[in-house]
């Protein structure tokens, strides 16, 4: 059977609501993406009680504090048995290299396989000036591949990027570096508030190992459907 890339995002802070979609979307999405909005309002009891089903987590609490800090995240995040979580790559090296440490020690401890840490580089709300009003001149691709190469040396297992960032990042960070993509539309979807958006077929052509889509499954009349529609066009190829 062929792997399903798709974590679906919950953008929610109701946790009913959350498990509702859980459960119409088992076996039909590899996994579920739960971030700073539900986690702020259920804490990890909530996040428990929506992954009980059994698919994969995707806890995305984007850590950036000092390193001991960070640490002391994620050893707490990797009880709860995510496959993925996230991180600021602009905390810095040591901050990284704490929270890879920290993440191998916690998975041991705890006997949970180790989540994938990927890091954030550029926030994609950030533009070209917002980055030059917090001090980086640079353009602004260069600083994602500078965050994405300073994450990939300091152990991060990789990062969340742009569809814009791809084939830049997959080209500098070899084929075993995970490149999760956010802002994926299936042609039949609304862009919403997404500006540069590709389809899940062009994302995976261009590199992705991850997919994370939200709306275009948890706001379609019929969310097991619409996974279940972009399930077939992965498995077969089509856009
Ligand atoms: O509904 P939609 O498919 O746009 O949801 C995309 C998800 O990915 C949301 O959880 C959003 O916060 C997240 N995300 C994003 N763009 C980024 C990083 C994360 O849309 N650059």
């Amino acid at each position: 059977m062929i792997r399903n890339p798709v974590f679906c995002a919950l953008d929610t802070t109701d946790p009913q609501a959350a498990l509702a979609l859980s459960r119409r979307l088992a076996g039909l999405v590899g996994g579920l993406k739960l971030g700073l909005e539900f986690f702020s309002a259920n804490g990890p009891q909530g996040v428990r009680a929506v992954i009980e089903g059994g698919l994969p987590l995707f806890l995305d609490l984007k850590f950036h504090d000092i390193p001991n800090t960070v640490a002391g995240a994620v050893r707490a995040a990797v009880r709860l048995g995510p496959a993925m979580t996230t991180l600021h790559a602009c905390g810095g090296r040591e901050m990284m290299a704490a929270a890879v440490d920290a993440a191998a020690d916690a998975a041991a401890k705890w006997d949970v396989v180790r989540p994938r840490l990927l890091a954030v580089t550029v926030l994609t709300s950030m533009s070209q000036s917002d980055l030059a009003q917090s001090g980086v001149a640079d353009p602004l691709l260069d600083q994602v591949k500078r965050l994405a190469a300073l994450a990939q040396e300091a152990g991060v297992d990789g990062v969340v990027c742009s569809p814009h960032e791809v084939e830049a990042l997959r080209a500098q960070c070899g084929p075993n570096f995970h490149l999760v993509i956010p802002g994926i539309r299936p042609a039949w979807a609304a862009a919403n508030d997404q500006k540069r958006v590709l389809t899940p077929v062009e994302a995976m052509a261009k590199g992705a190992d991850w997919l994370v889509i939200g709306r275009p499954i948890t706001a379609a009349a019929d969310p097991a459907l619409a996974a279940g529609r972009i399930q077939d066009e992965l498995a077969g190829g089509a856009s």
